[in-house]
């Protein structure tokens, strides 16, 4: 861990030497992640090794460039989007101190073409995250690196994903999450703890975590607190893959498959809990409706 920590760092200052100077993944598809055009053919075409060049210079070093801190908003992306954080967007842990090797650099294309869209360039996740919900952003969890579409960062992502023909990179839509179900089955969860827990709402109450407003005036949620609580949880779920879902994964006990880390309770100790379970139906788009059991 600390080894790891160290190799990021003094790959960061590499980075940042190379970026000063020019100005910015497995060969099949991640699980999880899922493409309209699976054609063979085109699979062995591309990337060109002209394109993974282009990749290697032009984005992947956005990556690794160090900007002043350990918080998100300042941290290296890589020191949270490695696959050691179980996130989906998960590039390589770099192998040498100068940086991703061709064979990572090419699995790690795999993983960053998954989060572009290149037939609606601006609707990439890649641009989305990292840039201010005020600016049209998602929101996102690592914080905001761009407060304006004006960031040089933004613009050299976008001229990125522009020079792909439109049919490139395509991400197929993942099912859609039933609001209906939300708040007949998944928001009573954030009010009835287990034993012995505390509920969701005493943390996650306000704020890009918080999903689970306290109902106003004591009674349910009114309609437009479980919209606003809806549209939370929406960015911390991934539709069509429940094993990827932050909601799904941080209150799940590490040893059943869950996070490193939550600095909440355990609601569940494995994928199992049937509770799990009917959650884990709704991010595949299987539950619907108001009917829990
Ligand atoms: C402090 C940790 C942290 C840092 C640093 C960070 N991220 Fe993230 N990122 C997350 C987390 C957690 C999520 C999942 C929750 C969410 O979407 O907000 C995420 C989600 C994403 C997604 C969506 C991935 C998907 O599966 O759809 C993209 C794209 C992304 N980040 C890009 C970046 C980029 C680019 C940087 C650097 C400029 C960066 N992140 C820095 C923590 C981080
Ligand atoms: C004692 C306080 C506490 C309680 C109770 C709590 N959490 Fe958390 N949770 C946190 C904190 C702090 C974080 C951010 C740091 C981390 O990831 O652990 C967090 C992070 C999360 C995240 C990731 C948020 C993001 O922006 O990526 C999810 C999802 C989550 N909690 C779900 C839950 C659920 C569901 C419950 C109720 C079953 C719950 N938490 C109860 C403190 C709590």
């Amino acid at each position: 861990m600390r080894y790891r920590a160290m190799l990021l760092l003094a790959l960061c200052w590499v980075a940042a030497s190379t970026l000063a100077a020019s100005g910015a993944p497995r060969a099949s598809v991640v699980p999880g992640f899922s493409r309209a055009q699976a054609g063979t053919a085109q699979v062995a075409a591309f990337p060109s090794p002209a394109d993974l060049e282009t990749f290697r210079k032009n984005i992947e070093l956005l990556f690794v460039r160090p900007r002043g801190g350990s918080m998100p908003g300042y941290a290296a992306c890589v020191m949270c989007h490695t696959w050691q954080t179980s996130l989906r967007f998960s590039l390589e842990t770099p192998e040498t101190t100068q940086g991703w090797t061709p064979a990572q650099s090419r699995r790690n294309f795999d993983v960053v073409t998954q989060v572009i869209n290149t037939a609606d360039p601006e609707s990439s996740r890649l641009l989305l995250k990292p840039l201010s919900p005020q600016a049209g952003g998602l929101g996102h969890t690592g914080g905001t690196y761009w407060t304006s579409k004006e960031n040089p960062e933004y613009q050299q992502i976008l001229t990125w994903i522009r020079s792909f023909p439109a049919d490139r990179y395509v991400a197929k839509p993942g099912p859609p999450l039933d609001f209906e179900f939300f708040r007949a089955c998944v928001q009573p969860i954030f009010a009835n703890p287990r034993e012995g827990h505390i509920r969701c709402s005493n943390c996650h109450d306000s704020g890009l975590a918080g999903f689970a407003p306290v109902p106003a005036g004591g009674g349910g949620w009114s309609d437009a607190q479980a919209k606003a609580a809806f549209q939370v949880i929406s960015r911390l779920v991934i539709p069509g893959s429940p094993e990827q879902s932050r909601f799904l994964l941080k209150p799940l006990h590490p040893d059943g498959g869950g996070s490193y880390t939550h600095n909440g309770p355990r609601r569940w100790q494995s994928r199992s809990d049937p509770e799990w379970q009917m959650l884990a139906g709704w991010v595949r788009g299987e539950r619907t409706g108001s009917r829990c059991s």
